[in-house]
């Protein structure tokens, strides 16, 4: 008996993509069977990267993984009619800390009363990434920090070429 896959989306801004992010990805594939990372396109804010450089990234970031069980996207609109239109009833979000909960309780609430279909399951960021963000990397990168081991290489190859004095 065909059975139908289980289809997760892990959508963020991934401004840009850090380990953090990479950790989470690589644990919801032991769950899942297909996952779409999903760039959220926010017309009313200014990234540091574009929606192309953050796809790239991704791209590279995760080159390693099977292509048939990862998708990487974008989408712009609500994320619970991107999730439906790719036929996905979960969506991946990573804890960091307590301050992260209230947020992410906010938002998977919400979005459960847009669509009781789509479920948000939370998982735990490890001990080794609790501290890292995208807005954290980039200032740091900004003020001439070294970020090497919080994200993946090509990450930190184009925040030092834009920073670059
Ligand atoms: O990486 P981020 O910035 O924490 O991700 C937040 C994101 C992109 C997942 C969230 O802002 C989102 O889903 N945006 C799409 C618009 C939407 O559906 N808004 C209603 C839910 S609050």
């Amino acid at each position: 008996m065909k059975t139908t896959p289980k289809i997760a989306i892990y959508p963020g801004s991934f401004d840009p993509v850090t380990n953090g992010h990479i950790h989470l990805i690589e644990r919801s594939l032991k769950i899942f069977d297909i996952l779409i990372v999903a760039v959220a396109i926010n017309p009313r804010k200014i990234p540091l990267f574009s929606r192309e450089e953050r796809i790239f990234l991704l791209q590279q970031s995760l080159a390693m993984h099977d292509p048939a069980r990862i998708k990487i996207d974008s989408f712009t609109g609500l994320l619970v009619d991107y999730a439906k239109s790719q036929k996905a009833h979960v969506v991946i979000r990573g804890l960091r800390a307590v301050s992260d909960f209230e947020f992410e309780f906010q938002m998977a609430n919400m979005n459960r009363h847009l669509n009781a279909d789509i479920e948000t399951v939370f998982m735990m960021t490890g001990e080794e990434a609790f501290y890292i963000s995208s807005s954290f990397i980039r200032d740091v990168a900004a003020f001439g920090g070294s970020v090497k081991r919080m994200v993946p290489t090509c990450v930190n190859d184009m925040l030092l070429k834009k920073f670059a004095t």
